[in-house]
């Protein structure tokens, strides 16, 4: 049983382990940026104070504008814009910073101009925004790390991509989000395992991979985090026209798992999407 086999401390099952040493000797995975990886170890210390983080940050340029840009929008600006980086990291908050980091992390591992890389871009960050509204409808309080799992749950499959794209297009899997036996014979490991490996690399917190793992299990069977992000990719499929998720949508299945409305639900995460996704681009 590979699931939840990481601790709090973030050590892994020996029996992952071995998983994730063969999933790096045949995959390729992207790299973490430096100015990425000192941010995300500072994001997840208390004790970090936000000059020190606005000194980090400073160091990307693009990183630098991403945050100036999403400090100085309407959903954050609440009296007038911020002047400096400082100020900028403050409005944001340290979970809107680790959204914007691991989103700048991965964007450049994605080829925009390519079909499957652009949908699979957009599907990742539907279901951040998703998974990030279930969190909170769910009663989750802001500031969880529902958002960086839906942007990564998928990864595996760009990972996959990457590796190897001939076998990858001639096995369809562009098509298929599944865990399978092709996915394993030709990568070694399913793109859940792979998701969850990359976000361990990365140094990321442990219930991340612990959720990456479980994404295409059952909501009820995987309560809180991996639920969110569950639910999350499902919203995510149905309004982005998966017909099977939609049909599944309008049956109301949402409605066992979620303790609000799915309608209303689902009409908040299209608004957030909206509202949102010009961060991450
Ligand atoms: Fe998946
Ligand atoms: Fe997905």
């Amino acid at each position: 049983m590979l699931q939840a086999a990481i601790n709090d401390q973030g050590q892994v099952s020996p029996e992952l382990r071995s998983v994730f040493v063969d999933v790096s000797e045949h995959c390729t995975l992207p790299p973490l940026p430096q100015v990425a990886a000192r941010a995300l170890v500072l994001v997840q210390n208390p004790e970090t104070d936000f000059a020190e983080m606005a000194d980090v940050i400073e160091k990307d340029p693009a990183l630098a504008a991403r945050v100036l840009r999403m400090a100085s929008s309407a959903f954050y600006v609440r009296t007038s814009p911020p002047n400096t980086l400082q100020d900028a990291v403050r409005a944001v908050g340290m979970s809107g910073l680790r959204d914007i980091i691991v989103a700048a992390a991965l964007k450049p591992a994605f080829d925009l101009d390519d079909r499957f890389h652009r949908q699979l871009w957009d599907h990742s960050l539907a279901t951040a925004v998703a998974a990030d509204t279930v969190a909170r409808t769910t009663g989750a309080s802001r500031g969880g790390v529902a958002f960086v799992c839906g942007l990564l749950h998928d990864a595996g499959r760009l990972v996959h991509h990457l590796t190897n794209p001939k076998a990858f297009d001639e096995l369809h899997m562009a098509e298929r989000d599944e865990p399978s036996m092709d996915e394993r014979e030709y990568f070694g490991a399913s793109h859940d395992v792979v998701a969850s490996c990359l976000a361990w690399k990365w140094g990321l917190d442990p219930r991340i991979s612990n959720a990456l793992i479980a994404h295409h299990g059952e909501p009820g069977q995987n309560p809180g985090l991996p639920a969110h992000l569950i639910l999350g990719d499902r919203i995510a499929r149905a309004i982005q026209g998966d017909p099977d998720e939609e049909r599944a949508l309008s049956a109301n299945f949402l409605a066992a798992d979620l303790d609000a409305d799915p309608a209303t639900v689902v009409a908040e995460v299209e608004k957030n999407l909206a509202e949102n996704r010009a961060f991450f681009e």
